[in-house]
């Protein structure tokens, strides 16, 4: 195809995801540029393009910005923090009043906020948005959270209609809402991620260790589990990891894999954030302090020297019943992690003045992004019944599957508790639901404590104002 002179697009950052995104670019028709300081990369995306793609590649900035249409879009996919400040402050002084520049990493949403203030004094329009779909996602459609200068995104919604997952026909990209909305609706969804990753991993710890169930049989389940209910991306993912063998050994891989777990931090701005909004998140907060408990591999192996395994009754009866009670236990603890987040959604709105609209959340997370499940259809159901739902609990469909399916959380803490499984995510949802159910709390008692030793008052049920009691 004859060379395009001007680009419509440029995608600075030309690794996994930037590559995808610009391929995928390419095949909705738009004439792509990309930039990357490596040059190997520059020479892979040349010779990976098709004939029918209008794609170039460069390593210096000043060409690869002149290169583009004016006013320009540029989307950015480097590494959050540092790398992000550095690419812009490279283009800065080729950039002109009136262009568009679009970070897509997973950036802290205060780090977007500075940003935006920034180049705003310099006419250039800067919105962050989060991108879910990891490599395939990118490749073949992405969720994405545009949020910040809406008039900027509006110039580009068309591009990123084509380029997103579609559900129903309905592209998974809706503007997220003022500021830094974006980033910050993205930061939960990874909060959200790290919730459910957890309460799999759980899971997938008590059939081993607690009931002895075979690689085959779990993988088998969780495969099963994908048609139900449950149906979502990563149910799908674990059942395919799980099946994986060992090309050298020829074991199962998961097996051989380290139980040390890493992450990049976005489930523990997710936790932070939370608590200083005072939102309670504690599937998500016990997800991270689980992968952080996971890195203290030799306390953890001198521990199990001193304490062995328990001794429990192994006589399993009906095992096909235990399954299914582990079905609904994690289908009724994923449940509740998904309305912690959409919660600190909603209060982080209001805090920010964000003006999240969370039907649209839910609308757009179906498709392409790492957390898409079938459960985000009802919960989209449930905001466009009530926009202002403050808790996804508190929607009558939602609050009855919870009800029916309740018994088997509780039954499968139990017997997991007594084999001695860490199921700290498990217990956070069962706790946060028996406390938000809880029309009386015993923190009475926390402030009577309070006003004991530091006269910090009380409020009382029968009478209006504040009070404080000489208790000795
Ligand atoms: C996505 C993922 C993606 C990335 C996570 C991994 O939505 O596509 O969330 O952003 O895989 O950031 O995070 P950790 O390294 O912290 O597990």
């Amino acid at each position: 195809m004859e060379k395009v002179e001007y680009y419509e697009f440029g995608i600075i950052g030309l690794g996994v995801m930037g590559r995808n995104l610009l391929f995928n670019m390419a095949d909705h028709g738009v004439a792509v540029a990309g930039l990357d300081l490596d040059p190997e990369k520059v020479l892979a995306l040349e010779s990976e393009a098709s004939p029918e793609h209008q794609v170039k590649g460069t390593t210096r900035v000043n060409l690869f910005l002149g290169l583009l249409k004016k006013p320009r879009a540029v989307l950015l996919l480097v590494p959050a923090g540092k790398p992000v400040d550095l690419a812009i402050t490279d283009m800065l002084p080729f950039l002109e009043e009136g262009d568009i520049l679009i970070d897509g990493g997973n950036s802290f949403f205060r780090d977007t906020e500075r940003r935006v203030a920034e180049l705003a004094e310099r006419k250039i329009h800067f919105f962050g948005m989060g991108i879910s779909g990891g490599e395939k996602g990118a490749r073949n459609g992405p969720s994405m959270m545009p949020g910040g200068d809406k008039k900027a995104y509006e110039t580009l919604r068309p591009v990123f209609e084509a380029i997103a997952a579609k559900v129903n026909n309905e592209s998974c990209v809706a503007y997220m809402g003022n500021g830094s909305a974006g980033h910050y609706v993205k930061m939960v969804h990874n909060g959200i991620e790290y919730g459910i990753m957890q309460l799999i991993a759980e899971v997938y710890d008590i059939m081993k260790r607690g009931y002895d169930l075979s690689d085959e049989k779990i993988q088998e389940t969780f495969k099963r589990w994908n048609h139900s209910e449950l149906r979502s991306y990563l149910i799908e993912v674990t059942a395919k990891v799980l099946g994986k063998q060992d090309e050298e050994t020829g074991q199962g891989l998961v097996a051989l894999i380290s139980d040390r777990a890493r992450s990049k931090g976005t489930g523990k701005w997710t936790s932070q954030n939370a608590m200083e909004l005072q939102v309670p998140v504690p599937v998500i907060d016990a997800a991270v302090m689980m992968r952080d408990l996971s890195a203290y591999k030799s306390g953890r192996v001198a521990a199990a020297m001193h304490f062995p395994p328990l001794v429990y009754d192994t006589e399993i009866k009906d095992i096909e019943r235990i399954i299914d009670r582990l079905k609904n236990a994690l289908h009724f603890a994923i449940i509740t992690t998904y309305a912690q987040g959409m919660e600190q959604l909603h209060v982080a709105s209001k805090a920010y003045n964000y003006d999240i609209n969370l039907e649209h959340v839910a609308k757009i997370w179906r498709g392409g992004c790492i957390i898409r499940s079938a459960s985000l259809e009802h919960f989209m159901k449930a905001f466009t019944k009530n926009p202002q739902l403050q808790n996804l609990i508190l929607d009558e469909e939602i609050g009855s599957t919870l009800q029916e399916i309740q018994k088997d959380l509780r039954w499968v803490i139990n017997h997991s508790v007594a084999r001695g499984i860490p199921i700290a995510s498990l217990m956070a949802a069962l706790s946060y639901f028996d406390a938000y159910r809880s029309a009386k709390l015993p923190t009475n008692l926390i402030q009577a404590q309070r006003d004991y030793f530091g006269a910090h008052h009380y409020e009382r049920i029968d009478r209006e104002g504040i009070f404080h009691t000489v208790w000795d």
